[in-house]
């Protein structure tokens, strides 16, 4: 018989806690301010996601990596933007990458956080629903959880242009039906989480690639199109007419 997995029924107990990396510049949303400090219906995308996270009713703390230089900047912001106080809000300085950024963040994570979600700042329309999904899933036994949508293109894998101005030839097509576009939050128990910064030393995009490497299982719960994240110009007039439809509506 073999040896049922570590992460196998490990119960997740402890507090929820939030970890949101917003130590990128936004190079490809072009000049301007840190991305996260941009705003988005006259609010910086940094509060919508901070709210975002602090509306889940299981979310206790939420921890912001700001950019190294701008810590005192996004502490102000933050207390200067009628968050709720009932919570806690802690700001750390980030690094050079994503992944060192959120690697910072769980370092400030008090002992009693039993589970870890990981939400791009720049992802500052993503709704509640999908937030208590995830908690839901990591509750429920699940190590790593992220929510994800079916693609609406086909993807190709190329292979790189064999010379500077040759096109780039496909290698090959997966099939569509069985690819997922990624969000966040991502979800995680917190040992296991810790662990795998610990032991994946190597670039990798997203926190689960990372459980993923050190042989974690990882699930998919549904995620949600307004989770999508602000990357280029044209998301920003995404959002904000998303936010403009959500203010008619009256929803928030
Ligand atoms: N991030 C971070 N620290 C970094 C790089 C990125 O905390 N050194 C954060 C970003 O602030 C963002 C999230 O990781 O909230 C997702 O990254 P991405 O969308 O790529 O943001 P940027 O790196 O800022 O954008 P770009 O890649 O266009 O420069
Ligand atoms: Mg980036």
């Amino acid at each position: 018989m073999s040896t049922p997995p570590p992460y196998e029924n490990a119960a997740s107990r402890g507090t929820v806690a939030a970890v949101i990396p917003a130590a990128g510049r936004g190079v490809r949303l072009g000049p301007g301010a840190p991305k996260a400090l941009r705003a988005l219906g006259g609010v910086p995308i940094l509060v919508h996601a901070v709210r975002a996270m602090l509306r889940a009713r299981a979310v206790a703390l939420v921890v912001v990596v700001a950019p190294a230089d701008g810590v005192a900047e996004v502490r102000a912001l933050l207390d200067g933007n009628g968050l709720p106080e009932s919570k806690e809000i802690k700001v750390v300085a980030g690094g050079d990458t994503r992944q060192e950024s959120v690697r910072l963040g769980l370092a400030a994570l008090p002992d009693d956080t039993g589970i870890v979600l990981v939400h791009d700042a720049a992802r500052p329309l993503v709704p509640v629903e999908t937030v208590e999904a995830v908690v839901a899933a990591v509750r429920g036994g699940a190590p790593a959880v992220v929510p994800a949508v079916p693609l609406a293109d086909t993807v190709k894998e190329v292979d790189p242009a064999p010379s500077p101005d040759a096109p780039e030839p496909v290698v090959g097509t997966p099939e569509r039906a069985r690819l997922r576009a990624v969000q966040t939050p991502q979800g995680f128990r917190r040992d296991v989480l810790a662990e795998a910064h610990e032991k994946v030393t190597d670039a990798v995009t997203d926190c689960a690639g990372m459980a993923e490497r050190i042989g974690v299982p990882v699930v998919v719960v549904p995620g949600h199109e307004e989770a999508f994240k602000v990357t280029r110009p044209l998301d920003l007039v995404l959002a904000e007419a998303v936010l403009a439809r959500r203010r008619a509506a009256d929803v928030f």
